[in-house]
């Protein structure tokens, strides 16, 4: 009995299995779901300099976890490196190793990676567990593209190409050592017709600010859609342009964008579900992304890096110009000055260095800087002095090297020297965009108000 039923079933889907192969094959359609992300730069998680911040790409795991499917396909629009020194070379190892986890399938430069000197491109193409890819950036010398130009990738029965270009408006220094970069539109005039015959659709991975964007959809027809870029708000809404569908994300990281490419046999696309997904703290913080950037701040805490050199500050100062004083640390000012003594004792500033150590952030040149006295400037706090000394916000953070002011003060001579007046702009060097909650002078003053000592 079954036995018929499943044969007359049969009977009755087999001409609509053959009419699917035939004519009607052109309806038949497959859903891609991409997500792309673009600014990362090098946050595999936010800074956690005030709680509920966004962003990084821990959440992003869990995040892209909810929706994973045989479908989805991640890439990255670029800036997915926090920079061009060294030890940002290797947090973006791990970087890359957490985009791999993601099964991403495309990292296309962005302005920073266009940075770098061109070996180091040139390495990253070779080494990175994602295809890294550009096809405007060249060898300054030969003229030979640097990194693949593009990449296809096959998922739900399509294949996608991805085409990377970085508008070089974004960069009016220019790029790295060695390295040049074409016009984004001569270059893809050149790049389409590779493509020819090779993918079902094409997407372009345009690290470029919205403008630029929709005037690449306008001039090209061929790509389905436009991710970009560099802008400081993610799109409002997905819009089409000519033929192209036009989304993009950026702004630190904060958040991803979500698009559903409904492919047609004959390469017709059309747009599906799509969202800008904020990452917010609803979203956990996956421990393997966690453990990648511990295993950065282990390695960075054992490295030599360029700016371990104390030449290096130097080098930044006007050459023959002694600096105007040198840093003593905070516990010199404390005796002459005991009323700021006590306010700045109780104040957060005076343990900043233990929130880093708590997170074994002590070692992280991106962490340092607004965690201790004059990281960067000579004389000023270095990695060797370890939690020894000008360690947290000291009393020198704010008012600047105290060397003169207190062998002046002590001698009982004539005084000179006078530290400069300070307001607002010096707190914000610190207490701004994702380092601090928002900034507001006469809020935040107040809790840590000192001044000169009440005459006697
Ligand atoms: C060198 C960097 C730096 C500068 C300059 C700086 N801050 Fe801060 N500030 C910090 C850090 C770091 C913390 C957090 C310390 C911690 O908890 O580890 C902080 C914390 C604070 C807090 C404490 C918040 C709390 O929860 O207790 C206040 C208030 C504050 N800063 C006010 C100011 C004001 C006002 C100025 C300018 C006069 C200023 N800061 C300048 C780095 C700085
Ligand atoms: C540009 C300056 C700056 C940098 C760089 C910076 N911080 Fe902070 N950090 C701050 C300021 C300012 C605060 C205080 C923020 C506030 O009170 O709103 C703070 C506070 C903190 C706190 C205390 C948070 C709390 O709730 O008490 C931690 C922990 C911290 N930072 C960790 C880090 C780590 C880790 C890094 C490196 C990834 C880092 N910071 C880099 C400026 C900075
Ligand atoms: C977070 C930044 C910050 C830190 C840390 C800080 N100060 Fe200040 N200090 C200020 C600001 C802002 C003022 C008020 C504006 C001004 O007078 O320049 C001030 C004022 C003063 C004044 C009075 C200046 C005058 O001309 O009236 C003295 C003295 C002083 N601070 C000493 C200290 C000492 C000592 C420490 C360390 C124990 C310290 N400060 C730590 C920001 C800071
Ligand atoms: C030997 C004592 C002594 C030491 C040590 C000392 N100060 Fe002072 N400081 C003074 C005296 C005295 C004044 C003048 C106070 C007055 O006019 O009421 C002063 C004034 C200041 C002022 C006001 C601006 C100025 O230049 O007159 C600031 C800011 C200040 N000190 C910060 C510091 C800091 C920061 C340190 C540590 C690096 C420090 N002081 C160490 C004695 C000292």
């Amino acid at each position: 009995m079954s036995l018929i039923a499943l044969l007359l079933v049969a009977a009755f889907l087999l001409p609509l299995f053959f009419a699917g192969c035939g004519g009607g094959a052109k309806q038949q359609v497959a859903s891609v779901d991409l997500f792309f992300t673009s600014q990362t730069r090098g946050r595999l998680t936010h800074c956690g300099c005030f709680s509920g911040q966004y962003g990084g790409l821990a959440r992003l795991r869990s995040a892209v976890a909810l929706h994973r499917g045989a479908g989805t396909v991640g890439v990255d629009v670029g800036d997915a490196i926090e920079g061009t020194e060294d030890f940002h070379l290797l947090k973006h190892r791990q970087v890359l190793k957490a985009y791999a986890g993601l099964g991403f399938a495309a990292l296309n430069a962005g302005a920073r990676e266009a940075s770098l000197p061109a070996a180091t491109l040139r390495q990253l193409g070779s080494e990175s567990p994602v295809p890294f890819i550009s096809a405007n950036l060249r060898d300054a010398a030969t003229g030979a593209p640097l990194l693949k130009g593009w990449t296809v990738t096959q998922r739900a029965g399509r294949r996608l190409a991805f085409v990377g270009v970085v508008d070089p408006a974004l960069l009016p220094d220019g790029p790295g050592a060695g390295v040049e970069i074409e016009p984004m539109e001569t270059c893809l005039a050149r790049v389409l017709p590779e493509l020819k015959g090779k993918a079902d659709a094409i997407v372009l991975l345009a690290y470029a600010d919205e403008a630029a964007l929709t005037a690449l959809a306008g001039r090209f027809y061929e790509f389905a859609a436009v991710l970009g870029g560099q802008v400081s708000q993610p799109a409002p809404r997905l819009y089409q342009e000519n033929r192209s569908l036009v989304y993009y994300t950026g702004n630190d990281a904060k958040s991803y964008g979500r698009l559903e490419l409904r492919i047609a046999r004959d390469g017709a696309v059309a747009p599906g579900k799509h969202d800008m997904v904020l990452l917010t703290d609803r979203y956990p913080e996956n421990q393997d992304i966690l453990d990648l950037l511990s295993a950065y701040r282990t390695e960075v805490r054992h490295t030599r890096l360029d700016l371990d050199d104390p030449a290096r500050a130097l080098a930044g100062s006007v050459p023959g110009v002694r600096a105007a004083s040198d840093f003593v640390g905070s516990p010199t000012c404390l005796g002459c000055h005991p009323s700021a003594a006590v306010v700045w004792s109780k104040s957060a500033h005076a343990h900043a260095f233990d929130s880093l150590v708590y997170r074994g952030a002590d070692a992280d040149p991106s962490c340092i800087a607004c965690h201790t006295v004059g990281f960067g400037s000579p004389g000023g706090y270095r990695r060797e002095f370890r939690e020894a000394k000008l360690t947290h916000v000291g009393c020198e953070s704010c008012h600047g090297p105290g060397g003169r002011h207190v062998a002046e003060r002590a001698s009982g001579g004539p005084i000179n020297f006078h530290f400069r007046p300070l307001g607002p702009g010096d707190c914000q060097k610190c207490h701004h965009g994702e380092f601090s909650r928002p900034f507001d002078y006469e809020v935040f003053w107040p809790q840590i108000k000192h001044g000169k000592e009440p005459r006697l």
